[in-house]
């Protein structure tokens, strides 16, 4: 196979893994309140009714034990993989099973390395405080840090989340600027070679 076949297939592999995980997400963990309505004017709960719709807080807010089983931790919302938690080795894929999730969810292993999910909430050092607005919409449009760093990977749902309007996205970046700033450093993702050792 050529160079380029290799990295198609690897994107196809990706992007199904993405789907496939946004869709467990969604199945297997309680959900965080439904809204009534779709609010279309103010930019703030437009994006909170968005981000709860869509889920984001279902990889991006860990999850914790707590009495009737996995449960958002709120004190940590959208705040991404928490800094402190050191994983093993991802278990190396094996057959049909292609890619794994650490309890939390915001940890993930596949075909792509590990990826860790990022802390959302407007803390300046270690979430999106510095982003502005133009470089939030360019991020998921482009699938590229800032708009033009580094391809962002899965399972990280840019190419469903691309086809929104801007006003959308726009509305998104207002609502999480709203919520409290978490300090949390997210590890940087560790590459394909890395993963299970
Ligand atoms: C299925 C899991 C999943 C869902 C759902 C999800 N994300 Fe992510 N997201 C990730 C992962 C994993 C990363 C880190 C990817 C990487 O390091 O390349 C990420 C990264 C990001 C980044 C950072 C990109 C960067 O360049 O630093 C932003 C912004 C983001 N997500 C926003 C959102 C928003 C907004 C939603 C909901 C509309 C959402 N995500 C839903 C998994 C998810």
């Amino acid at each position: 196979m050529k160079r380029g076949n290799v990295r198609a297939g690897v994107r196809w592999r990706a992007a199904i893994v993405a789907a496939a995980a946004y869709a467990a997400a969604g199945w297997l963990l309680a959900d965080e309140g439904a809204q009534a309505g779709a609010p279309a004017t103010d930019p703030v709960r437009r994006g909170e009714y968005i981000v709860k719709g869509m889920g984001c807080g279902d990889c991006h807010t860990p999850y914790k034990m707590g009495a009737n089983g996995p449960e958002p931790d709120l004190t940590r919302m959208l705040s991404g993989h928490p800094e402190g938690m050191k994983l093993p080795p991802a278990p190396p894929p094996s057959g049909p099973w292609m890619a794994s999730v650490a309890a939390t969810m915001t940890a993930w292993a596949g075909p792509w390395g590990v990826s860790y999910t990022a802390n959302l909430t407007p803390d300046p050092e270690t979430g999106l405080g510095r982003w502005t607005e133009q470089q939030f919409v360019d991020t998921l449009r482009s699938g590229r840090h800032l708009g033009r760093g580094r391809e962002i990977l899965p399972p990280m749902p840019w190419p469903a989340i691309r086809n929104m309007t801007d006003e959308d996205l726009k509305a998104i970046f207002a609502y999480l600027r709203t919520i409290p700033a978490v300090t949390n450093r997210v590890p940087d993702p560790l590459p394909p070679a890395d993963a299970t050792k």
